[in-house]
């Protein structure tokens, strides 16, 4: 029997339409110059996801955790996206590798969800066993006429560590990750973010779309709201800048207000060793600086420490994350810092809940048909003007 093709291809999502005025919206052609979000549709409309799951989101680069969550050889974890069962494993040469977590006997789940160390992937159900790279190490019961193994290793997705931060992108064709964010190297080379340890983890189930998650970390403005008692004193909307833009990036950044602006506020772990003490005493100094690498990665940054919430795709308005904080290898070492570090992973998670409450009151009112047109507050929320222009390009010409 000669079967088609396209029993073995998806269909194509439709490209979502915009009214001339939509992409007017956005773009802030309009004599005052107001930018608005993309169409409140874009976050709820399970066609519009769809393109997007295809066009946008498999095409581009997506951080899937940390590398020292497989930090030795046989270390993995697993990760679910689009439905696509993942494994990321450290091989025996100290390789990491995005594995398709799927046997090639009869696609059953090779490495059961989580984490944990191995020496050969075993599939459970009928023992077929795949090395750590992938290959098909041995099949049970040999004996299948004209069966090759070379064909059969696990498949494997494009793996790159930028910063300690594991991304992966299903496009083969994808341009590495790296040269695209070159431009954040002044920003932040000197604070060597891979070297940087997991300190705190917290993992949840989202009600909401992932651009949400990603939004409550891009912009400041919303510290004097949903964490007006926990942030206001500290940042408050005002001592937050643009700093900087490349095409897949956005940066922004604080300093402490100058009641607040203390040398224990901004090192709670203490100098960096490699930062000059007449540096670190500098007063009005922009020391937080928070990252947006589209389409999804957001993360806060300081000398010490860098946090970033990780999400695994899953459905329009529903996903799995991750928010976690990672610490500078030195303030580690510091014994005085570990009840610190307690407070901060703590904190984290505060903070995280009240993004979580934020998240959640904007997925209610998204879908209201009164939605035309949003405002981005020029002064307190430009990233999100780039980020959604970015979002806008990709919707009209993926
Ligand atoms: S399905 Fe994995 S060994 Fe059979
Ligand atoms: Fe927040």
């Amino acid at each position: 029997m000669i079967v088609p093709a396209s029993m073995f291809t998806q269909p194509s999502s439709a490209r979502p339409q915009f009214t001339a005025a939509e992409i007017a919206a956005v773009r802030g052609e309009n004599p005052a110059h107001l930018h608005s979000l993309i169409p409140a549709r874009c976050y709820y409309d399970e066609d519009i996801y769809k393109f997007e799951v295809e066009q946008v989101l498999k095409k581009h680069w997506l951080a899937v955790g940390r590398w020292d969550w497989a930090e030795k050889p046989g270390d993995y974890f697993t990760a679910t996206m689009f439905g696509e069962p993942l494994v990321v494993v450290r091989d025996r040469a100290g390789t990491l590798r995005c594995l398709v977590n799927a046997c090639r006997h009869r696609w059953a789940r090779v490495v059961d969800e989580g984490s944990g160390n191995t020496s050969v992937l075993m599939c459970p159900y009928h023992r077929w066993t795949y090395n750590l790279d992938g290959s098909l190490r041995a099949i049970a019961r040999e004996g299948i006429p004209g069966f090759n193994k070379d064909n059969c290793a696990l498949p494997s997705i494009r793996l790159e560590v930028w910063e300690g931060t594991i991304f992966i992108n299903f496009d083969r064709d994808a341009a590495p990750l790296a040269p695209q964010l070159a431009g954040l190297e002044p920003l932040i080379g000197r604070f060597k973010l891979g070297e940087m340890r997991t300190a705190g983890r917290v993992n949840y189930d989202t009600s909401w779309n992932y651009k949400y998650s990603f939004e409550t970390g891009y912009e400041a403005y919303h510290h004097c709201g949903i964490h007006n008692e926990r942030l206001e004193k500290y940042a408050p909307p005002e001592v937050h800048d643009q700093i900087a833009f490349g095409t897949i990036w956005g940066a922004y950044g604080g300093h402490f207000p100058l009641e607040v602006d203390t040398l224990e506020n901004r090192f709670p772990l203490g100098i960096p060793p490699w930062m000059p003490e007449s540096e670190a005493r500098e007063p009005d100094r922009r020391r937080s600086i928070f990252v947006g690498v589209y389409p999804s990665l957001i993360t806060f940054i300081q000398p010490h420490q860098i946090s970033m919430i990780t999400t695994e795709h899953i459905g329009v308005d529903h996903n799995r994350a991750s928010t976690h904080i990672s610490i500078a290898p030195w303030a580690l070492e510091r014994s005085e810092n570990s009840e610190r570090i307690r407070t901060m992973a703590k904190s984290m998670r505060d903070v995280q809940d009240e993004d979580t409450y934020g998240c959640e009151v904007l997925q209610k009112g998204v879908r209201s048909t009164y939605n035309d047109r949003s405002v981005i507050h020029p002064r307190f929320e430009p990233q999100l003007s780039h980020y959604h222009q970015w979002l806008l390009d990709q919707y009209l010409t993926a």
